[in-house]
C-alpha cells in the first residue's frame, strides 16, 4: 500500500502543471493574444498570476493575462473608469468566443473553452478558461481595472513572483506545493458554490506568514498546522503583498470571514483525525480521509 509520504507526494505533482497542460495554455494565449492585438494597441502581453508563479491549482482555469495597453490607448481607457476598457475587452473577445463563453469580472475578461472536468477532476489536459486582464504600465508597475471600486488599481507581478519564490526557498522548496494543496481544498464542490476562501490568491498571501518556521519534513503535520494557522487569521486584514493595490482580504465581508474561519478549522481538525488514524495503524482509513478532506485528486493508491 501507498505510504502517507508517497500519497501526498503523488497529490502533489498531480497539481502540478505538466508539459501537456502548458502546451494548451501556450495554445489558448496565442489565440487570445492575436485576437486581442488585432483589436486595440498592444505594447506586451503576458501569462502572469498564480499560473506563471506556479501556485495554481487544478483543475486549471482561469489563466491570467496581463495585455499591457500602448500610450495610444491611455487617453481613451486609462482616463476613463474601468469599466469602459473592461466592456471593449469583454466586446472584442464575445465577436470571437461567442457570448456565453465571455464573462466580464471586476478586474478581467474571462473566456471559458467549455471543457469538461470529470469526477477525478481531470480535463484531458486541457485549460477551462483564461482571464483577460487589461493594463497599463505606471513607472515599474501596472495599474489594472477594478470594477469593484470604480478605480484603476496599482500592481505588480514580478514583486509578488519574487515573494512566493522566497518563501519557496526558506520553505526547503515545499511551500508552493503546500499552497496548491489548500487552494484545491479550497475549490472542492463540497463547500457549495461558494469557496471558503475569496479570493484563492488570499491564500497564497497568507501562507507567506502562516507558513514559518520551516519545512519539518510530514507533510500531515505541515498542513495540519497550516490549516489551523489560517484559521486563526483568516479574519485579519490582508494587504497587498507589494503594498500597491487594495487589501487582498476586501473581497470577503465579516460573514463570510467567519465562514471562512469555520471552514478552515474544520479542515484543521479533519486533518487531525486523519492523523490520529495513521499512528493508530489504520492506514487505509487515514488515505481515505485525507482524500474525504481534499477531493478526488488525493491518490488512495
Ligand atoms: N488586491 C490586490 N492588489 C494587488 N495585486 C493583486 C491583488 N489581487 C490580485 N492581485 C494580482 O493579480 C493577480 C491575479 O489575481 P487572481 O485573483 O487571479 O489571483 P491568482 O494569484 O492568479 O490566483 P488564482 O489561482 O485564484 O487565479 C495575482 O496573482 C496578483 O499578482
Ligand atoms: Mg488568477
Amino acid at each position: 500500500m501507498l505510504t502517507l509520504d508517497e500519497a501526498f507526494r503523488k497529490f502533489k505533482s498531480r497539481l502540478e502543471l505538466n508539459d501537456r497542460e502548458q502546451k494548451n495554455a501556450s495554445n489558448r494565449h496565442t489565440e487570445v493574444r492575436e485576437h486581442i492585438r488585432s483589436r486595440f494597441a498592444i505594447n506586451r502581453d503576458f501569462l502572469t498570476g498564480s499560473y506563471a508563479r506556479h501556485t495554481k491549482t487544478k483543475p486549471l482555469k482561469d489563466i491570467d493575462i496581463f495585455f499591457v495597453l500602448a500610450e495610444s490607448e491611455r487617453k481613451k481607457y486609462r482616463d476613463s473608469a474601468p469599466n469602459v476598457a473592461l466592456d471593449d475587452f469583454r466586446n472584442a473577445l464575445v465577436d470571437k468566443f461567442g457570448k456565453d463563453a465571455v464573462r466580464k469580472q471586476g478586474r478581467s475578461v474571462n473566456v471559458d473553452f467549455g471543457v469538461v472536468v470529470d469526477a477525478d477532476d481531470n480535463t484531458d489536459y486541457r485549460v477551462l478558461s483564461v482571464d483577460v486582464v487589461p493594463a497599463f504600465t505606471d513607472g515599474a508597475n501596472y495599474e489594472i481595472p477594478n470594477s469593484d471600486t470604480g478605480k484603476w488599481m496599482r500592481t505588480n507581478p514580478e514583486i509578488h513572483a519574487q515573494g512566493a519564490r522566497d518563501a519557496h526557498q526558506a520553505y526547503s522548496s515545499e511551500w508552493k506545493g503546500l499552497v496548491r494543496m489548500v487552494k484545491y481544498w479550497n475549490n472542492n464542490a463540497k463547500h457549495g458554490k461558494d469557496k471558503p476562501v475569496k479570493p484563492s490568491f488570499l491564500i497564497e498571501v497568507m501562507a507567506m506568514q502562516c507558513l514559518h518556521g520551516g519545512w519539518q519534513g510530514r507533510f500531515d503535520y505541515e498542513i495540519q498546522g497550516f490549516f489551523s494557522a489560517l484559521a486563526d487569521r483568516v479574519e485579519d486584514e490582508w494587504p497587498d503583498p507589494a503594498g500597491l493595490g487594495s487589501p487582498v482580504s476586501d473581497d470577503m465581508d465579516a460573514q463570510r470571514k467567519g465562514r471562512a474561519k469555520e471552514l478552515l478549522q474544520t479542515a484543521s481538525r479533519e486533518a487531525s483525525n486523519s492523523i490520529n488514524l495513521a499512528r493508530k495503524g489504520q492506514s487505509g482509513e487515514a488515505l481515505k480521509a485525507w482524500r474525504q478532506l481534499f477531493g478526488p485528486k488525493f491518490p488512495l493508491s
